[in-house]
């Protein structure tokens, strides 16, 4: 089991045959082998119900734990630009202790040529970021910030409240400190009243850490292999 790896430590990726990325310290994959686009539509776009709510909303913040490749960003982006009206704005704000070389986060991408342009578009940002640190306009009504640091101590001086969440550690088992009690109260204090949260984890003890947070919690159908999976919102 790992607990939290030395503070901005590069992580070691290989990459299955099926160009899956993977982390050997965590002893996880970064989103699911059988489709991660599909995993994040499943969990973290349907499970916090965006369509109805993006559509409804002229301003919106997603927060997530874990950026890894970007590509729940890339998704909720290609989304988001379908389905928008002219006037609306989105904010997505991810917290990432290790971030990955543009050439890891590229090479995996590639899977998805339909991703690669807008890929293109955040890397030119990624690549830079140690010279402009976010939030970057990624265009006229998107913005992304990836506040590097461990998410416990970046959530709990963040200025700003979510209207939905992307928990998206790796495995509780293996990546505790992303599930932990005092962070998932950090994640509820920084949310709007009626936001929301999804996981793909559906661990007993996430579920009670998220409940004794302030969390409204429940178990939906999971994703793939997956049976189950987490949801819920924070009560007015
Ligand atoms: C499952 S991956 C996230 C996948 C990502 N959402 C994507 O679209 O590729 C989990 C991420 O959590 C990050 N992480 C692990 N421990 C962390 C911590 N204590 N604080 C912030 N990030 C952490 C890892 O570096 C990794 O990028």
């Amino acid at each position: 089991m790992t607990t939290t790896k030395n503070k901005n430590a590069a992580l070691q990726i290989s990459f299955d045959q099926y160009g899956n990325p993977f982390n050997e310290d965590y002893d996880d994959h970064f989103y699911s082998v059988s489709d991660g686009r599909d995993e994040c539509r499943h969990v973290f776009i349907n499970g916090n119900e965006l369509s109805s709510r993006l559509t409804r909303s002229d301003s919106f913040t997603i927060a997530e734990l874990g950026f890894g490749t970007g590509l729940n960003f890339l998704e909720t982006w290609n989304f988001w630009r379908n389905i928008r009206s002219p006037n609306q704005h989105l904010s997505f704000v991810s917290f990432e202790l290790h971030p990955l070389p543009a050439e890891t986060i590229s090479r995996a991408i590639s899977s998805w040529p339909e991703l690669e342009e807008i890929a293109r578009q955040m890397l030119a940002f990624w690549a830079n970021r140690c010279d402009r640190p976010g939030p970057w306009r990624i265009d006229q009504q998107t913005k992304l910030e990836v506040i590097i640091g461990d998410a416990e101590q970046k959530v709990g001086r963040w200025n700003s409240k979510a209207d939905a969440w992307y928990l998206d550690g790796f495995s509780p088992q293996n990546n505790p400190a992303m599930w932990s009690e005092s962070l998932m109260q950090k994640v509820c204090e920084h949310t709007n009243s009626g936001g929301t949260f999804a996981s793909y984890t559906s661990a007993g003890w996430v579920r009670n850490n998220l409940l004794k947070a302030g969390f409204k919690v429940e178990r939906v159908a999971g994703h793939g292999r997956k049976r189950h999976m987490s949801i819920g919102y924070k009560p007015s």
